[in-house]
């Protein structure tokens, strides 16, 4: 505003304060020769101002969008429309915006439908919670918001829609974490008269397409691809980072040699294993209180016993508090098994071998963070394949699903089914983007008997089944496809192309860990009356 803009215009200028809404007539001009700023879009430019409207007074803000360091999440969240006003939440969400655009238009160019499935459902067993709604017309019945929309989709292929795709809300009441969301967006899809080969093949199509428009590169398919058998040998974890190696070598052969106690009887016990990691270059990273803080990281996050550790000093030998228990000779074996040269750190966890697989992988996990071991820019996508059909599942001692209860073996282990189950392996495959799980899918039973036999395995029977899925049963014996399909976790993908960690930037209106909604307060108490339509009473933990 310059003088020559007239006294009024001058003195209401003066008053306006950040975030009021204000409507301006002028002329745009260049700026003066030498003057422009180039960080801005507009920087070019000046408007001299002949005329000034204030549209809408703003309070003063809790924070300001523009400032340099963001106030705590809860009050971003409390005011969520002025945090979105930040320039890196409107980055976000255009780069949402633009993905489910890219995601629509590739489906569609490869003759996908799109196809809405309902929200008031039945439950689907995809292992979380259900989030139930009550009906008001049918007293005491439940409707269930749909964990996913697999067994409409399902369905849809019995139907005869044989490519379908969805850009689908899903609920899931489950333990929150970073990367969760109670409420979340799968890009949902499912194919008839398809091979595993055919839907990791569309795939692949899209995670190209995604790079090729959002980060201008090409990338080389089919995707790299790895066996869940050989995810858990090399990084422990059905979820591998693979920006960088640092991968699990298995010493229980040699750790059955020891003096070393709690490495000869781990070795030796049924189920036990002693594997370890070599931290290249890490024993200056790491000191002795470093160690112990490791140590004590996998003790109270992980589960573990312990952590044995040796520095592979400048002469070549390994110097360790537990190294006088292993002989020479031994100690030469371990270092050429781990290909330790002067410098290295290695790490060992002896114990049952999925506790080892959780604790090396979490060490691998933190340890490549710590030495910025990868590029953080960086993007790895991959594909983990044949995870087990089942999973045991200790609280209730038997067996569950590792996917859900319609994901079909691999045909060549069929007959496991009738003899080791713990050894049947699936037709599933998982997205993987640098660690984190961004899709997950399967194969399909479309036999009845196979699928009568899985849910015998799985304890249901036949009058359960018919009680919680005997519509998809019922469907699946009126001419049934072979079909499968895959749904990809849209907000962590979104969160990944974002390059941040938390799901909740990524989504303009998230819930907090405690699954609230802390802008509208949900969820929140409601009247009687409503509670009354619904046949419901409300009883206090305390007097149940
Ligand atoms: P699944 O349960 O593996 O498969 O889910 C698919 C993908 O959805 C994402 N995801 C989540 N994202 C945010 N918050 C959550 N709480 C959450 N839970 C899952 C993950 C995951 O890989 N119906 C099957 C798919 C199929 O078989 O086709 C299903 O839902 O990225
Ligand atoms: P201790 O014999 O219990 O004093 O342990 C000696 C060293 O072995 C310590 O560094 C422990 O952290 C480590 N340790 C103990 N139990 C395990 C285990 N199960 N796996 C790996 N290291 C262990």
């Amino acid at each position: 505003f310059e003088p020559s803009a007239g006294e009024t215009v001058i003195t209401q200028a003066q008053k306006l304060r950040a975030e009021d809404v204000i409507s301006v007539v002028g002329c745009v001009k260049l700026r003066p020769l030498g003057q422009e700023n180039k960080n801005l879009v507009t920087g070019e430019i000046e408007i001299h101002s002949t005329d000034l409207t204030l549209l809408n007074r703003s309070e003063v803000p809790p924070f300001t969008p523009g400032q340099q360091d963001l106030p705590n999440e809860d009050l971003r969240l409390k005011y969520r429309y002025l945090d979105l006003r930040r320039e890196e939440m409107q980055q976000t969400l255009a780069l949402r915006s633009q993905i489910t655009n890219i995601m629509r238009d590739y489906f569609q160019s490869n003759g996908f439908l799109d196809i809405e499935t309902p929200i008031l459902g039945r439950s689907t067993p995809e292992g979380a919670r259900d989030y139930l709604v009550p009906s008001r017309v049918h007293e005491g019945l439940m409707y269930a918001l749909p964990q996913s929309p697999q067994l409409y989709k399902q369905i849809l292929m019995v139907a005869g829609y044989d490519r379908y795709m969805q850009i689908a809300r899903c609920f899931r009441d489950e333990d929150l974490r970073a990367d969760r969301q109670p409420e979340f967006t799968q890009l949902d899809l499912e194919m008839s008269f398809v091979e595993q080969e055919d839907v990791l093949t569309i795939v692949d199509g899209l995670v190209a397409r995604l790079v090729k428009d959002l980060l201008g590169q090409e990338l080389s398919l089919p995707l790299p691809r790895m066996t869940w058998d050989e995810a858990m040998e090399r990084f422990g974890h059905d979820a591998p980072d693979l920006r960088f190696g640092m991968e699990i070598v298995d010493c229980t052969d040699l750790a059955a040699k020891a003096e070393f106690r709690v490495f000869s009887a781990t070795a030796t016990s049924e189920g036990g294993a002693v594997r370890g990691l070599n931290v290249k270059g890490g024993a200056a990273n790491y000191t002795r209180r470093k160690i112990d803080a490791l140590t004590e990281f996998v003790q109270k996050d992980l589960g573990a016993k312990g952590l044995a550790w040796f520095r592979v000093e400048e002469e070549g030998t390994l110097f360790s508090p537990i190294a006088k228990n292993f002989s020479t000779e031994l100690l030469g074996e371990i270092k050429e098994r781990l290909d330790a040269e002067p410098g290295d750190l290695l790490l060992f966890s002896a114990d049952q071998w999925l506790t080892t697989c959780k604790v090396l992988h979490g060490l691998r996990k933190k340890i490549g963070a710590e030495m910025k071991l990868y590029d953080s820019n960086d993007f790895h996508f991959s594909w983990v394949t044949d995870f087990p059909m089942f999973e045991f599942n200790e609280d209730e001692n038997r067996w569950d699903s590792m996917h859900h209860p319609f994901t079909a073996p691999r045909t060549q282990d069929l007959p496991l089914l009738d003899s080791e189950i713990a050894k049947c392996r699936a037709q599933a495959y998982d997205l993987v983007i640098n660690g984190y799980e961004a899709g997950g899918g399967t194969i399909r039973i479309h036999d009845n008997k196979i699928q009568q036999k899985v849910f015998n395995l799985l304890g249901i029977d036949e009058k359960m089944a018919a009680e919680r899925f005997g519509y998809l049963l019922d469907a699946l014996q009126y001419g049934a496809p072979p079909h499968g399909g895959i749904a990809l976790g849209l907000d962590r993908i979104v969160m990944l192309f974002a390059r941040t960690q938390n799901i909740r930037d990524c989504i303009a209106f998230p819930k907090t860990q405690r699954a609230t909604d802390l802008m509208t307060n949900a969820p929140n108490t409601v009247d009687t009356r409503q509670l009354d339509e619904l046949a419901l009473k409300i009883i206090p933990q305390s007097q149940r």
